[in-house]
Order: C-alpha cells, then sequence, then structure tokens
C-alpha cells in the first residue's frame, strides 16, 4: 500500500511547473509528494500548506510555506483522499485537515488527487464522512445529520483541528448524491466544513502503480 501511495506522490511531481507555488494537502501519500517535491524545490517558487504536519514537513526539507492571502489563486493543488468515485468526487478528512484542504482546493485552478488504488469506490460513503464542527455546536451538528441522513455520527475523540475544531465522523452513508449532500450539510449551523468534495471534484486523479494510472 505505502508503495502505490510513493508512486502516486512522485508520479505529481509531473505536473508542477517552474515558478509555481504549489498547494500541498496533507496524509501519508502526500508526504511522499514533498519528499519528492524537495528535490526540485529550486524550481518553484514556494507552497501553500493545508496543515500544520505538513507545514512541518515542507519546512523540514527547507521548502517555503506561503499564506494564501499573500498568493493570490494557485496554479497547482496536489492532495490525497480517503475515497474517490468515478467522477472524481471525494470523501477527505480521514486527517482532519478537511477545511484548509478545502480552502485551497477552491482557490486553486488544477487539483491532482494522489491515492492508492485501494481507495477508488463506485459510491462514495464506506469511508466515515468526517465534518468539522464548531465545539459547542457538536450535539446539535450530530442530531441534525442523523435526523437529516439517517448516517451514525461519531465524535473523534480526543482530536482537536488545526482551527481549534472537533470531528464528527458518519458513518452508514451511502453517498449517492454526493453534490446535494454537501450543500445539505453545510447549512447545518455550527458545521465548518464537510469532507465531500463533490461540488468541486478534483480534475486529475493518479493512482499508484506499476505504472501509475492517471484520469
Ligand atoms: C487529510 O485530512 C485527508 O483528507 C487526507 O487527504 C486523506 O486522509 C488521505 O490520507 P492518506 O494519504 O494518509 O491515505
Amino acid at each position: 500500500m505505502s508503495e502505490a501511495k510513493r508512486l502516486a506522490g512522485e508520479k505529481a511531481v509531473d505536473y508542477v511547473e517552474d515558478g509555481m507555488i504549489v498547494g500541498v494537502g496533507t496524509g501519508s501519500t502526500v508526504a511522499f509528494f514533498i519528499d519528492a517535491l524537495a528535490k526540485i524545490k529550486d524550481r518553484i517558487r514556494g507552497t501553500v500548506s493545508s496543515s500544520e504536519q505538513s507545514t512541518k514537513r515542507l519546512q523540514m526539507h527547507g521548502i517555503e510555506v506561503l499564506d494564501l492571502n499573500s498568493t493570490g489563486p494557485l496554479s497547482l493543488y496536489v492532495d490525497g483522499a480517503d475515497e474517490c468515485d468515478p467522477h472524481k468526487r471525494l470523501i477527505k478528512g480521514g486527517g482532519a485537515a478537511l477545511t484548509r484542504e478545502k480552502i485551497i482546493a477552491e482557490a486553486s485552478e488544477k487539483f491532482v488527487c494522489i491515492i492508492d488504488p485501494a481507495k477508488r469506490v463506485d459510491v462514495l460513503g464506506r469511508f466515515p464522512l468526517p465534518v468539522e464542527v464548531i465545539p459547542m455546536a457538536r450535539s446539535l451538528v450530530a442530531r441534525q445529520i442523523l435526523a437529516k441522513t439517517g448516517g451514525q455520527p461519531v465524535w473523534r475523540d480526543g482530536v482537536v483541528t488545526d482551527n481549534g475544531n472537533v470531528v464528527l465522523d458518519v458513518h452508514n452513508l451511502s453517498i449517492t448524491d454526493p453534490v446535494g449532500l454537501e450543500a445539505m450539510l453545510n447549512q447545518i449551523p455550527g458545521v465548518v466544513s464537510v469532507g465531500l468534495f463533490a461540488r468541486r471534484p478534483a480534475d486529475i486523479v493518479i493512482v499508484g502503480g506499476e505504472p501509475p494510472v492517471v484520469y
């Protein structure tokens, strides 16, 4: 599995062009991308990071991390996913970095998603859907999710996001209308963001393998 992640992460470097500021996601697959990016770090202007975890790894390699407010729109964002359907719609947030990931995806012209083959599904929802929530709204949001979707929200106990919030993982969903569900969950007061990347899916998916599959 980690071999497939490495192959996907390394392949994503093909999309990096000279002078770019690169958006960088979070997770074990992205860690391979960061390590590969380090080898060409003199060719890029810098990066925008989606988490403290990725920032640490980027800085360890001497790669500059910039503030999205000062960069303007990005040409490229590279990130992993927990699930990916044939339309390149994703579930993300297994690493609790979904909100900053969603912000960078929105700011980027091209979103290259790097996954291992186990992440491919026909219908999203086998992986529990992460939802980042303002702490005081945790129970309210959980009740509303149960009532509106029938899915079972489980508090990711002990986890605090980089933004100081909590995460609910919603189990037992079969997501046949990802765009509709994303919009509906976004409307619940207290929800910061939903780990469904359907309204803004990936543009390119790289599935790690020998050779990698790109679609
Ligand atoms: C982080 O919050 C997630 O969105 C990650 O992108 C996702 O969990 C993929 O992680 P791995 O690359 O570690 O499988």
